[in-house]
């Protein structure tokens, strides 16, 4: 046998394409797995602040320590009107509108809507009260966003991942009253450093 006959490529068969390398995770999916980060990182860090918030107007009414609880009324409505309402309300934009756009994704935005509403009535609840009755809307609040908040987590945004016509990505970009500080989109985020919320 000749030697140099072992070292030929063999011809090309001109009839099948070469191969094209596919890439194990598409540029899509992996900028929606960062906004999906992105967005919950944002919920957990408003849910800790709510969270805190609420337990020292609690502790402040148990304590009959009027001059605590003004204070910790006034700081948890101020809280309410300027990230839990402005967050509510950016969700309405895109991020629900999509899956609220599709027939599978239709009744649970409108259940996740009406959750919106009872939180703006409770946060209205909770302006003009005082005492046990504020304490008591206050808890509401954050039982309420909590459950809302795992809805969100766990059913709204992978629904949204995984419906070939919708981009998380998309639909949360440049939102800062969803994601935080974070940037959703590909390259950005490797120039960016990771800045935690605001709001804790
Ligand atoms: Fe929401
Ligand atoms: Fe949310």
């Amino acid at each position: 046998m000749d030697p140099s006959a072992a070292q030929t490529p063999a011809p090309q068969d001109p009839a099948s394409p070469p191969p094209v390398p596919t890439p194990a995770v598409s540029q899509p999916a992996e900028d929606d797995a960062r906004a999906f980060a992105a967005v919950e990182k944002h919920h957990a860090g408003m849910l800790k602040r709510l969270d805190a918030l609420v337990s020292a107007l609690t502790h402040a009414v148990q304590a009959h320590d009027t001059v605590a609880e003004h204070d910790a009324h006034e700081v948890l409505v101020e809280w309410c009107e300027t990230e839990l309402v402005p967050h509510a309300l950016a969700e309405e934009g895109p991020l629900y509108g999509g899956a609220g756009g599709t027939p599978e994704g239709r009744l649970l935005v409108a259940g996740m809507l009406s959750e919106h509403q009872v939180i703006v009535g409770l946060v209205e609840r909770l302006r003009a009260a005082h005492g046990v009755e504020a304490a008591v809307a206050a808890g509401a609040i954050g039982q309420i966003f909590a459950l809302h908040l795992q809805k969100e987590n766990g059913l709204l945004m992978p629904f949204i991942m995984d419906s070939p016509g919708l981009s998380l990505a998309d639909a949360v970009a440049g939102l800062h009253e969803l994601v935080g500080e974070a940037h959703v989109h590909g390259l950005h985020d490797r120039t960016v450093p990771d800045v935690p919320p605001a709001n804790g």
